[in-house]
């Protein structure tokens, strides 16, 4: 019993609030997804005040699938250094019959996706609204039905293609997402598609299928715009996260009060209020790196080790959130340049002891 309380006494001033820990035994992968703090595998392993945090690995399928609890989408990858997230989408589609000529749907396939009530928003700087098909006019509403962005695509006789990609006359169109946008209804619509269509050639070279989707812009541009395609695929999606609860809401400025909810707690961390919606994120300050969201989770960039970022052509001596780059004894000069040190001759050297060391004395 004395022991017991003396064990006690021991650790209580060692422990920091409960809310400030990272929670223990807590699994942080899931397939070759990393799950850092504050998102979690399972319940007590996020954050809690704020949802969209708490994820679900689904070990049965092969690979290991990684979702939004609550809300099912499939998480592929996850930054804390971008407050972003990647998450898997379908593609929406309207499939037509061209035998026939009639254009008659023979399946159509909407994929909505929200966030509603999650850390999470669409990136309007990674993401795009993307339609391919000929011709196809797609658009998107939010959660109240009304209508957010869209765009048509139609194909062009490839001998009258118009310049640049993706611009509408090649097949596919392209919109921008506006920031705070949390829910994407899409609508895949056709025109044109009947012979006795009017006031326009839209169908030099018609495609089975017309898609729409929300789709990451720079996997888009590199996957390709031109595909022919018939079944479903889906596509990655960039989301921005941030710390956005009610309570624990709001901007760097009046949530650093409330020491309880404020979520950047490593010492070398900084809070900065989300450039999407409302909230705040954490980073490391300048030459650390690691999780800012747990005590002591920030540590200090050796940047002797990483030649390639931090050149170094002297001596290199790491030091706490910076780096001292010198040149060796009895050379002088700029050492983070390539043969920027020089040996100072002995003549140099000879004056410098006559006259005190100039650069000491001034
Ligand atoms: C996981 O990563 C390994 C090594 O990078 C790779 O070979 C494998 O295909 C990846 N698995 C999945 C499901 O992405
Ligand atoms: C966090 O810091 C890293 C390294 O300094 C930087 O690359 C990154 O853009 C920062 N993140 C945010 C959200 O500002
Ligand atoms: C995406 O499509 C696949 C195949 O059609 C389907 O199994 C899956 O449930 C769909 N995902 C969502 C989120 O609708
Ligand atoms: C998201 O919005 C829909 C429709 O407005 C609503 O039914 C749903 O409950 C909301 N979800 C959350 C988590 O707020
Ligand atoms: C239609 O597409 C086919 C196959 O890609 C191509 O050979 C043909 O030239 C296209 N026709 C027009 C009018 O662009
Ligand atoms: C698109 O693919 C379908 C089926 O693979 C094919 O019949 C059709 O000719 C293709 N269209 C173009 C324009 O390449
Ligand atoms: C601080 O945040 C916690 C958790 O969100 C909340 O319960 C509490 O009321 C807040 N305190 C103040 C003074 O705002
Ligand atoms: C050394 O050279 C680098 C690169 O040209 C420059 O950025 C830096 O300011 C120089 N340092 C000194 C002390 O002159």
């Amino acid at each position: 019993m004395a022991m017991f309380a003396v064990l006690l006494l021991l650790a209580a001033p060692l422990l920091p609030p409960a809310a400030a820990q990272q929670p223990p035994g807590c699994r942080r992968q899931c397939g070759n997804v990393t799950v850092p703090y504050p998102f979690g595998i399972g319940a007590r392993c996020h954050r809690a005040e704020d949802r969209g945090f708490r994820l679900e690995c689904d070990d049965t399928r092969h690979p290991p699938r990684l979702t939004v609890a609550g809300y099912g989408h499939e998480v592929v990858a996850i930054s804390l250094a971008s407050a972003e997230a990647t998450v898997l989408l379908n593609a929406s589609r309207a499939c037509y019959d061209r035998t026939s000529g009639s254009g008659r749907v023979l399946g159509r396939r909407e994929y909505p996706m929200a966030l509603n009530g999650s850390a999470f928003l669409f990136s309007s700087m990674k993401s795009k609204f993307v339609a391919i098909g000929c011709p196809d006019l797609a658009y998107f509403v939010d959660d109240g039905g009304y209508y957010v962005t869209g765009c048509m695509s139609v194909c062009r006789p490839s001998e009258r293609a118009l310049p640049g990609s993706c611009r509408g006359g090649d097949g596919c169109c392209q919109s921008n997402i506006p920031l705070g946008l949390a829910s994407y209804r899409p609508h895949v619509r056709s025109f044109g598609r009947r012979q006795q269509q009017q006031g326009g050639t839209f169908l030099a070279n018609s495609t089975g299928c017309a898609y729409a989707f929300m789709v990451d812009a720079w996997w888009f541009w590199y996957a390709g715009s031109h595909f022919n395609r018939t079944g479903d695929f889906a596509v990655p999606v960039v989301l921005d996260w941030a710390i956005r609860g009610a309570g624990a809401g709001g901007s760097c400025a009046t949530v650093r009060e409330n020491a309880t909810a404020y979520a950047c707690r490593s010492a070398h961390s900084v809070c900065l209020d989300s450039s999407n919606g409302p909230g705040y994120v954490c980073n490391c300050t300048s030459g650390y790196e690691g999780n800012p969201y747990v005590l002591g989770g920030c540590n200090d960039v050796d940047e002797c080790a990483e030649h390639d970022l931090y050149p170094c052509y002297g001596v290199c001596t790491n030091t706490p959130g910076s780096y001292l780059c010198t040149c060796p004894k009895g050379w002088s000069g700029n050492a983070t340049v390539q043969d920027g040190c020089h040996q100072q001759d002995k003549f140099t050297l000879a004056l410098k002891a006559v006259t005190g060391t100039t650069c000491l004395s001034r």
